[in-house]
């Protein structure tokens, strides 16, 4: 199948793009029916929909590369299964088995491959599964019916600066989830309790906030919508939180640290303790790895440098070189993180 010729593939931003087709199923009577494809952008839902009052509202995101080989890969799809499993738990909806879950993902991406954006352009396909609450109740109760979708768009870098260093203010007026709360899932209200500070934070020419632990305000939670992590003496260091979101990428850069002959730490890291880190940044499936140069926190008016000259520092360049390049397939995938879509 051709490539889509008329996009500037290696300007994209992170933003919706119409692409043609999407794979939905509907959960109704205690079971999910056969996935269908469909063509419309567009949800029929009753107005008393529980997603819609109650925030019975998951998502997933990963995303699907085209190797030189002309090949699509797609990263980590089991791991993106089970965290939407555990969401659904986490805010009473029907799970969604792992093999539909693949094979909504997988056909999506197949029946768009046109809009897998060429190899070396820096751009992927993000695909974006959704599991709503459909049924109607006007009672504080679980829907009995659900939707769950997966829709994918081509994209380009999350935060426009690309692997380039980006600073970030700490927001200690807000937190994005409570200390026993909804953090550890990725459901729609987490977002939405984080829009403010994040506007904020655009607002103040930053390019995301860095929340800390709601309870004490003393640890280091997360980047925005992505995980933190630290380097020092050769230890990749990444906070552990019941409030934040456990990243998929983060735990591959573990992993990767330990290839590369480093320890990891994933405990957690008091805000004191980040002045100590050699280099900082924020990871995830959009962010892939951010370099952080300036931690800006305005309630002590203090800032904390990092990156040497403004560039990305050695470790978080040389995990990032290793991470794209498994996940366009020029390196071995020896992990198992990919399985192809075409
Ligand atoms: C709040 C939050 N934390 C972390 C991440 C990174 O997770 P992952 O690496 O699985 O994309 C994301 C993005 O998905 C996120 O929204």
């Amino acid at each position: 199948m051709k490539i889509m010729e008329s996009y500037d593939w290696k300007n994209l931003s992170f933003g919706y793009l119409k692409t043609e087709y999407n794979t939905r199923c509907n959960f109704t009577n205690g079971r999910w029916g056969e996935l269908e494809i469909s063509s419309s952008e567009y949800i029929p839902m009753h107005m008393a929909a529980t997603s819609l009052h109650y925030g019975q509202a998951a998502f997933e995101g990963l995303k699907a590369f085209r190797g030189k080989d002309n090949r699509i890969r797609v990263f980590r799809l089991n791991e993106n299964a089970r965290r939407l499993q555990h969401s659904a738990i986490g805010i009473k909806m029907a799970v969604v088995p792992e093999d539909l879950f693949r094979k909504a993902v997988l056909t999506a991406v197949k029946l768009n491959e046109k809009y897998v954006p060429p190899y070396g352009t820096g751009a992927s396909l993000y695909i974006r599964p959704l599991l709503v609450g459909t049924g109607a109740e006007v009672g504080v109760k679980p829907a009995k019916e659900f939707l769950f979708l997966v829709f994918v768009t081509p994209v380009g870098p999350y935060f426009k600066e690309g692997f380039k260093p980006v600073d970030i203010m700490v927001c200690r007026g807000y937190d994005r989830a409570a200390p026993l709360g909804t953090g550890r899932y990725k459901v729609g209200g987490n977002y939405a309790a984080s829009l403010e500070s994040l506007e904020l934070a655009h607002q103040k020419g930053f390019s995301t906030t860095l929340y800390l632990d709601p309870k004490e305000k003393k640890y280091v939670d997360e980047a925005g919508p992505a995980n933190f992590f630290g380097v020092k003496n050769n230890t990749y260091i990444t906070p552990s939180s019941n409030s934040i979101l456990p990243s998929i990428t983060n735990m591959s850069l573990q992993q990767l640290s330990i290839d590369l002959g480093m320890k990891v730490e994933c405990r957690p890291v008091e805000f004191d303790e980040v002045p100590s880190f050699e280099e900082v940044g924020a990871c995830g499936t959009a962010a892939v790895i951010t370099p952080i140069r300036k931690i800006i926190d305005p309630d002590t008016n203090k800032i904390y440098e990092f990156c040497c000259d403004g560039k990305p520092g050695p470790v978080s360049t040389k995990l990032y070189n290793k991470l794209i390049s498994i996940q366009c397939g020029d390196e071995p995938d020896l992990h198992g993180w990919l399985e192809f879509a075409d």
